[in-house]
């Protein structure tokens, strides 16, 4: 078994992924055909040229994601994306994935709460691949929408694990949202929120997730490196950091491939995520890691410490994540005795 053969069968976790990242070039087409969609897009060669995110990256990502998202009209078109994606999970090795997946949106374009988590769930039940689901928060929105959506949140306790928060960082502290972090606690959520790259106030934003929200995890978290004061704290505590390393037009980002190995060094809890792999040239989660194993130069060992960190840091119980484990370091081991 080489390299790339050990990555593709080492079992996996995902843990930072837009269930409305995933709909590829081909299905946003179907889709808004379908459902009579205007998209500026006229073809997938389109819509791939338009992934090119430069200055103001964050926005300018966005801008291209909502507008993809914007063909998802109901329950059938989210139950044929999460589906899609399970079955993508299955071939990837992945054993158990959380998702995220933005209701305020869903609800905007007339897919209610209800019928959204019906058509999750009906994909999920129907996947050998073990699942949770994140319910994020749109932070340009209203702390009142985030609350409301904790009540509409209620009758399906059982089927959402974690709350997050995503989308347009600047100016929309995570503080903004702790009233709606307590209560998702109080109510027995675990807790992550985005910290983007290059966001202003970035490692303020790190501070206010670690010490006010007090999150289980962070999303992306490249700018806790930024200070020595949150390292410590992210490593006491064991924080998991959600990295993504892949970002248009250089993918993956020598930037972040540094900070990755910097992680590693200082013992962080680092796990590698594809956040919307139809929509970043990586794609999914092997070959993205395959990529950064190559251009990061990272050991076998290293690349299964990503991923035990993955596990340790997933939401699911303690027996599950010890047979996952176990089976991850089979996997090494028998990689090892071979090279
Ligand atoms: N950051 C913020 N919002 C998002 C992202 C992200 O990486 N992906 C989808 N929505
Ligand atoms: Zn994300």
């Amino acid at each position: 078994m080489n390299m790339n053969e050990f990555i593709a069968a080492m079992p996996k976790a995902e843990l930072h992924i837009h269930i409305e990242g995933t709909v590829s070039a081909k299905k946003v087409l179907e889709l808004a055909e379908r459902n009579g969609v205007d998209i500026p897009y006229a073809s997938e060669a389109e819509i791939v040229a338009a992934q090119d995110y430069s200055f103001p990256a964050l926005e300018n990502f966005l801008d291209y994601h909502y507008m993809c998202s914007s063909v998802l009209r109901d329950g059938r078109d989210v139950y044929e994306i999460t589906r899609d994606f399970l079955e993508k999970c299955r071939f990837e090795n992945i054993r158990h994935v959380e998702m995220f997946f933005d209701p305020q949106q869903h609800i905007e374009r007339g897919v209610s709460f209800d019928d959204l988590m019906e058509a999750m769930m009906t994909a999920c039940q129907a996947s050998e691949v073990s699942t949770g689901l994140i319910m994020c928060m749109n932070r340009e929105r209203s702390l009142e929408s985030a609350m409301e959506m904790l009540d509409l949140a209620d009758k399906h306790r059982e089927d959402i694990i974690g709350v997050g928060l995503d989308s347009y960082e600047e100016g929309n502290p995570p503080i903004k949202f702790q009233e709606f972090y307590d209560r998702a606690r109080e109510d027995g959520y675990r807790l992550t929120a985005h910290c983007d790259c290059d966001q202003k106030d970035a490692v303020k934003h790190a501070h206010q997730c670690a010490h006010d929200l007090n999150v289980d995890r962070i999303d992306h978290g490249l700018h806790v490196l930024d200070d020595p004061e949150l390292v410590e704290v992210v490593r006491k505590r064991e924080i998991t950091l959600t990295m993504c390393p892949t970002w248009r037009p250089s993918d993956p980002e020598p930037r972040r491939l540094k900070a990755l190995r910097e992680m590693l060094d200082l013992g962080l809890p680092v796990c590698l995520n594809t956040d919307d792999p139809e929509e970043f040239a990586s794609r999914y989660l092997t070959h993205m890691m395959q990529s950064v194993q190559q251009k990061g130069n990272f050991s076998a060992e290293e690349m299964t410490q990503f991923m035990r960190n993955a596990f340790r840091g997933s939401w699911i119980g303690q027996e599950q994540r010890a047979i996952h484990l176990t089976e991850l370091e089979a996997h090494l081991e028998a990689y090892l005795k071979q090279n």
